[in-house]
């Protein structure tokens, strides 16, 4: 048998306030496989998903597990996040000081590094990521393509075991795109991506699970891969029908 899943769904539902009926609805999901994809339409609840996972939201019914125990305390839910790291959709809600330096080292300071070694920390993991002399950048006046890679930064600068990771490439020009596949191909995490973008999956290894009427399947039936074609202006990730 597979060893025990990190993080296990049981029977989660959840309703937002004031609206007519559950987004999810007796979902259950472990992280079985280790690089995760995760598709469905535009409000079907996959940003949703990643929030009950990370505590953002208490779900109205059901269990969160993390190493095979429920979630029960504020404290077991301090170790998910210090072990799950979760890259939002929009950079904006992520980043919030007012240089790249401090938002990465911020993530090393709360997990109680002194300030010399969450700095190297952040300068390490900043070069990692190809972002040398981002240091003292300010951040809101990053690019977008910057903005999700130094948002990156914050997260592995805190040493996940897992990433979350929604949307990775939205907005991404070919370039910074190739550049994020090749680090998260360099990474030997466990990753979860929610992404329409269906070669991005293909080329991070990813099982593709379905987010679809409140509930999670995996995509027996799909079979994703590469095409190889030519057209004009097609130098960025695009999508045909069949
Ligand atoms: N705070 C909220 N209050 C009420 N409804 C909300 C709230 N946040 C999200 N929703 C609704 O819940 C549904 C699921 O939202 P969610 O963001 O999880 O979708 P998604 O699958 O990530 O969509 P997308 O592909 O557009 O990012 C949507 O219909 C959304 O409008
Ligand atoms: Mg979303």
């Amino acid at each position: 048998m597979s060893k025990q899943p990190l993080i296990e769904l049981r029977n989660i539902s959840y309703l937002y306030p004031h609206s007519t009926g559950p987004i999810l609805e007796n979902l259950n999901f472990s992280t079985q496989e280790k690089h995760i994809g995760v598709i469905g339409s535009n409000g079907c609840g996959k940003t949703t998903f990643f929030q009950i996972i990370v505590g953002l939201l208490t779900p109205t019914a059901g269990q969160l597990l993390f190493h095979g125990k429920e979630i029960k305390d504020k404290n077991r839910m301090r170790d998910l996040r210090r072990e799950v790291g979760f890259l939002f959709q929009n950079s904006d809600d992520q980043l919030f000081s007012p240089t790249v330096i401090e938002d990465v080292a911020f993530g090393p300071l709360n997990l109680g590094y002194s300030q010399t070694a969450a700095k190297k920390t952040a300068i390490e993991t900043l070069a990692k990521l190809g972002l040398e002399g981002f240091e003292e950048r300010i951040t809101h006046r990053l690019s977008g393509g910057e903005k999700k890679l130094v948002a990156l930064a914050t997260i592995l600068a805190m040493e996940p075991k897992m990433l979350l990771l929604d949307e990775p490439t939205n907005n991404l020009d070919p370039k910074t795109r190739l550049r994020l596949i090749s680090i998260l191909q360099g990474l030997d995490l466990h990753q979860i991506i929610i992404s329409h973008d269906w070669d991005f999956l293909e080329q991070t290894g990813s099982t593709l699970y379905r987010i679809e009427d409140g509930h999670i399947h995996r995509c027996e039936e799909d079979h994703i891969h590469v095409h190889s074609h030519i057209h004009k202006a097609g130098d960025y990730p695009h999508r045909h029908g069949h």
